[in-house]
């Protein structure tokens, strides 16, 4: 079967991630999380107190960041490293979740990640999730997937994971945080949450994850 690029975009907490894993590890694919460069450049802004409505401040701080993935073999999935340091967890708080889709809106820290992605895509045999993957990363991908759930479901969804991190949480927090990404996400001028024209809508609400795992590799027969 020949190699694709697979795109899978959509709002926060659809279970891109989970689809992308379990397609990368069926199809013996490269899994590109995305939004995990976007944490981590939060991560270093927040460390290094780059305050990133400034450009010039930007443009000097991207200079001293360097990400990469690298695989685990314990997880089984390639995990972020900033300047050489794993920071998987670290990118997963709150504390960078608050602030992630401000910095993500920021032009250079668009091109500098967009770029990045685009090499990374060289080869094919890839899936990469996010919000722009299908629309600027790789217009000309082979499958796009566009998903969706309904909200009270991703509120949940996320709440689980990050109370199973941390019992200080609240499903407010998570709700509130949710919805105020989607919202900056959807409506920021560079590359906004959008499905593509040619992308196909997946709507998990109601699917299980085999489910919803076996009709998606239905679709990845269809475009191979
Ligand atoms: O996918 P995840 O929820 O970890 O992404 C965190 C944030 O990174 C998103 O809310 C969004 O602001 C940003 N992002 C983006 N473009 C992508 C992936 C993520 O703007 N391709």
């Amino acid at each position: 079967m020949k190699k694709i690029i697979i795109t899978i975009d959509g709002y926060s907490s659809c279970g891109k991630s989970t689809l992308a894993k379990q397609l990368a590890a069926q199809l013996d694919y490269v899994y590109i999380d995305s939004g995990a460069m976007y944490r981590a450049i939060t991560l270093y802004f927040i460390q290094n107190r780059v305050d990133w409505t400034n450009h010039d401040a930007v443009k000097e701080a991207l200079h001293d960041i360097h990400l990469e993935f690298e695989f685990n073999p314990i997880s089984q999935v390639s995990e972020i490293t900033l300047n050489g340091e794993n920071v998987e967890h670290m990118i997963r708080e709150m504390l960078v979740a608050e602030k992630v889709s401000e910095v993500a809106a920021v032009k250079e820290v668009r091109e500098f990640a967009v770029a990045q992605q685009q090499k990374m895509g060289v080869k094919k045999g890839i899936v990469m999730d996010g919000r722009d993957i299908g629309t600027t990363v790789f217009p000309d991908a082979e499958l796009k997937i566009f998903m969706t759930a309904d909200a009270a479901i991703r509120v949940e969804r996320r709440f689980k994971e990050l109370y199973a991190k941390n019992k200080n949480i609240s499903i407010h927090e998570v709700k509130e945080n949710l919805e105020l990404r989607d919202y900056i996400d959807t409506n920021r001028e560079i590359s906004p949450l959008r499905k593509a024209e040619d992308a196909i809508i997946l709507d998990n609400s109601q699917l299980s994850q085999d489910e919803q795992l076996k009709l998606v590799i239905q679709w990845v027969e269809d475009a191979t």
